[in-house]
């Protein structure tokens, strides 16, 4: 993108720091379609001389947009404008795969570990089962398009979904899909909570992001056609591809 391009709106002597006024700057850029996505930003030298502050504040404005997942640093090239985010609506319950195909993409699902065992009090008790029953704890790695998006820990309860094994969840498959077909449980009702974290170093190998980058920490529990609490789950989304959106309304 050429830098005389840039039209500068900041003010040095408004009391808000300047490197909070470039990154508005930037992102407003990026809105009204000035920076197209997948461009370079000029680079940081440019950009100090073009708001006339030092090369430190630019680069702060830019490790904040990049911690937003409003741009992509790529070590020793540069600094590129990120694709949007995914918006995901959560006035609707729906499963990875349903979500995916809304955007015309197809979701993947490996299942990195797979195992019967008891469950814990809080599952216990969020699944309304006793500590003797037996439940389903499935870890699976969600991809959209093939890269990867989310890291999500299900736990089941076994009792209603009998031998339902790990390659039953991994490639294409849809566990709500599965339930249904195979054991008519209808996913009806949900709660679902949604949280800020940061990728510990597991999630960012296998999300392919840097450690200790904001993600969004989804925990759901899934009720079916008959009220009865079927799936407990937490879900890590990736910050820098994810925003949560959400229809308010005055008057329900
Ligand atoms: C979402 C929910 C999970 C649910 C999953 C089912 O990702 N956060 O709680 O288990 O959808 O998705 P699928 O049917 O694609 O396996």
């Amino acid at each position: 993108m050429s830098i005389n391009r840039l039209y500068v709106g900041t003010n040095k002597r408004s009391p808000v720091p300047m490197y909070y006024q470039i990154m508005e700057e930037i992102r407003n850029k990026i809105y009204s379609g000035d920076y197209v996505v997948g461009s370079a930003l000029a680079p940081e030298r440019e950009l100090a001389e073009l708001y006339d502050v030092s090369r430190n504040t630019v680069r702060q404005a830019i490790t904040e947009l990049v911690n937003e997942g409003i741009l992509i640093r790529r070590q020793g090239i540069g600094t590129f404008v990120a694709p949007p985010k995914f918006e995901h609506v959560l006035n609707r319950l729906t499963s990875f795969t349903e979500d995916m195909a809304q955007r015309n993409m197809t979701a993947g699902s490996q299942t990195i570990s797979f195992e019967v065992r008891e469950p814990t009090l809080v599952e216990s008790s969020s699944l309304n089962i006793r500590q003797s029953d037996q439940v389903i704890e499935c870890v699976r790695l969600r991809s959209a398009d093939g890269v990867p998006m989310a890291l999500e820990t299900t736990v089941l309860v076994a009792s209603l979904c009998p031998g339902l094994g790990a390659d039953d969840l991994s490639d294409h498959s849809s566990l709500y899909t599965i339930l249904a077909e195979r054991w008519n449980i209808r996913i009806d009702r949900a709660t679902q909570s949604v949280e800020p974290t940061l990728a510990t170093p597991y999630e960012a190998e296998l999300l392919h992001v840097q450690p200790e980058i904001p993600m969004l920490l989804m925990r759901r529990i899934a009720f079916d056609q008959s009220g009865r609490a079927a799936e407990v789950t937490k879900s890590i989304y990736r910050g820098d591809r994810y925003k949560f959106v959400i229809e308010l309304r005055q008057h329900a």
